[in-house]
């Protein structure tokens, strides 16, 4: 497969981003031409941000399956399509070509019509990182079923808000979850989440663990009975569901700055074209290229990065089930070695954790097929930077820092590797389509270089999200209304003397601890939820590995007698709440918290107290009770 629209010199680049910029709906017409249409859109772009109401494609009809998978088959139905690596290095691998993943599509899309579900339908996806993940999603897509992929580490109660708020009908997951040393019990965290959740009416169960699972008699079915059932029907075709451009893909949960996680919703033409698009440029992917994406599908990388963009390219995309420290600090390099990888796309979390073991888990392998790094999900240290490009590209290999969120489908500023220039630290540039601005607090723009600001974008892309689910206004504020007529992305930016931009983190109350965004709002109710706590306050600090760590002030009842116990009390009531990535790197047991006189507790003094700058903590004078915070600081953790 040839990707005309793949940007391959600096000169193109430019002319690509100049041309996106004064004809955007031309510039996305020609890269739209490329995907296979029932029918053609009638109209490219519809938009203002002031509702919002963002329409791409209108009146197009596709279905995003025929594009990952039909179109391929002609060409590519014996080029595989995923090739698996287990958690355990002794088991076998698997590999499933183009025609095989069709084919188990279709027969598991014919699985989920057996059980009644329907286009628009919401089903909820709680799996470990194996094909049947990646069918499962497909298998929703193909008959018009909304997913809504919830990451395996999150708690019963977490994935109950989750399908509570989408109204799932179904819900799909696995015995057990095998990543390193652990055994997750998927199943069985399931039935304490559906204990609340009357909208769910089956449960298909894929056996992967073996772990001992209670089944639920008219409610819980085995993945592979169902399966067999449809093998009896004589595995009919399941044709796929003719979409609208604009009807619901799929929803992925993400936090923000309140308590209450929120449907990001994509739609199915625009972020096909997105996840594509930005697939094919910015890792330059050439056909029969060995692609690894090392994230997890219950993470929008995943979704835009494993699935939809590598399969609507036709490339071959390696999932892996494990964690990068297991068996050894070597296992991301043994499997490279092990399929001769040619890309790698990884977050800067998991690069200065294994550069703590030192080059003793690298030195052995062959890294000579990586062509092209990538990097994702935080800024990335030079220090990672560095030691990535040497010791893992042998400095032969650009390394991509793609900058983007769950909100936008796909990558939005990062170099295109080989093609752009590359900066330690910097996502340096937008991809042609993206037109971002930085904003002071009024919302003026800061024009020039050398200059930090506000980073909001412009123009709208296919790929952004058009709501979130159930609440149209929540999408508004959280996004348009801070500047008129920008999207805001919540993070801060600066523009560097050559106009490269560099992301300098969130500016909202949204912590990214190791790649993982997690609300301070949501860990301060889950705390709160400890019938010892009065009241929390938490914050983020930097931390070596995590990028951001947690660090909660926490106000109790009474002197704890034994604080230690009530703090592994804590961390396990956070467990529980939200899920183990929540749980706080620090507690500190505090009498008071610095609060205005109306009451709001001041952040910014302890995120310094947290960050160790304790001389540098500017006016406390309006403080109610400027002495709680001399105390903090003397029990500083
Ligand atoms: C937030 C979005 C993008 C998929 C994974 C995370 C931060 C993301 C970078 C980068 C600096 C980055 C931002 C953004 N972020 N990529 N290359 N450099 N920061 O998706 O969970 O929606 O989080 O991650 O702060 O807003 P997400």
């Amino acid at each position: 497969m040839a990707y005309p629209y793949q940007i391959k010199s600096l000169e193109e680049y430019q002319q690509n981003y100049q041309q996106s910029v004064m004809d955007p709906e031309g510039f996305w017409a020609n890269v739209a031409d490329h995907f296979y249409w029932r029918r053609k859109w009638d109209k490219v772009l519809e938009w203002n941000f002031k509702d919002p109401d963002v329409k791409w494609f209108t009146g197009g009809k596709l279905n995003i399956t025929e594009n990952c998978l039909d179109r391929h088959l002609g060409t590519l139905g014996n080029t595989p399509a995923i090739i698996w690596e287990p958690n355990d290095p002794e088991e076998r691998h698997r590999v499933i070509t183009y025609r095989d993943l069709y084919n188990k599509v279709c027969q598991f899309a014919n699985v989920l019509k057996n059980n009644g579900v329907k286009k628009g339908d919401r089903v909820c996806i709680y799996m470990g990182m194996i094909p049947e993940l990646a069918i499962a999603v497909l298998a929703c897509a193909r008959i018009g079923a909304i997913h809504s992929v919830v990451f395996g580490g999150f708690s019963a109660q977490s994935i109950a808000d989750r399908i509570q708020d989408a109204q799932a009908s179904l819900v799909i997951t696995c015995d057990g979850a095998f990543r390193g040393n652990k055994d997750i019990p998927l199943k069985s965290v399931i039935d304490d989440a559906l204990i609340g959740c009357p909208s769910v009416k089956k449960v298909i169960v894929c056996t992967r663990t073996r772990t001992p699972v209670s089944m639920i008699k008219g409610r819980d079915l085995w993945w592979e009975d169902e399966i067999k059932q449809v093998e009896t029907m004589g595995n009919p075709p399941c044709p796929a569901e003719e979409m609208d451009a604009e009807d619901m893909l799929f929803i992925l949960y993400t936090s923000g700055s309140t308590g209450k996680p929120k449907g990001v919703v994509h739609t199915c033409g625009g972020y096909m074209v997105y996840a594509n698009y930005t697939f094919v440029n910015t890792f330059q992917y050439q056909p029969g290229e060995v692609y690894f994406c090392t994230a997890d599908v219950g993470w929008i990388t995943g979704h835009s990065y494993i699935i939809y963009g590598p399969l609507s390219a036709g490339a071959t995309t390696l999932m892996f089930e494990g964690v990068p420290t297991y068996p050894d600090a070597g296992r991301l390099w043994s499997i490279v070695d092990k399929f001769r990888v040619n890309i790698l796309y990884t977050a800067p979390t998991a690069i200065r954790s294994l550069m703590g073991y030192g080059l003793g888990p690298v030195n052995h392998k062959d890294l000579s097929s990586l062509k092209k790094l990538g990097s994702v999900g935080e800024p990335i240290n030079e220090e990672a930077w560095h030691w990535f490009k040497d010791h893992i590209g042998k400095g032969r290999c650009p390394i991509v820092d793609t900058w983007w969120q769950t909100e936008t489908g796909g990558i939005m500023i990062t170099p295109i590797a080989g093609i752009t220039k590359e900066k330690p630290g910097y996502a340096t540039l937008p991809l042609p389509g993206i037109q971002p601005i930085l904003v002071d607090e009024k919302g003026e723009e800061i024009k020039g270089n050398n200059v930090n600001g506000n980073l909001c974008i412009k123009f709208p892309w296919p790929g952004m999200l058009r709501t979130t689910y159930g609440d149209h206004e929540r999408c508004r504020t959280t996004y348009f209304a801070t500047y008129d007529n920008l999207y805001f992305t919540g993070d801060g930016c600066l523009r560097d003397e050559d106009g490269y931009y560099r992301i300098t983190g969130r500016v909202d109350d949204v912590l990214n601890v190791s790649g993982h965004r997690i609300g301070t709002a949501e860990v301060e109710n889950a705390i709160n939820m400890h019938a010892g706590v009065v009241e929390s306050a938490v914050v983020g600090y930097p931390h070596d590995i995590k990028g951001q760590g947690i660090y909660a002030y926490v106000i109790t009842e009474r002197q704890t007698h034994d604080p230690e116990l009530t703090k592994k009390d804590i961390l396990q009531t956070v467990s529980r709440i939200i899920g183990p990535i929540a749980k706080p790197d620090k507690i500190q047991f505090v009498s008071g918290l610095p609060k205005t006189r109306s009451g709001k507790i001041m952040r910014r003094i302890l995120r310094k107290i947290a960050e160790g700058e304790l001389d540098n903590l500017g006016d406390t004078s309006t403080l109610l009770d400027p002495a709680v915070v001399e105390e903090i600081k003397r029990s500083r953790l």
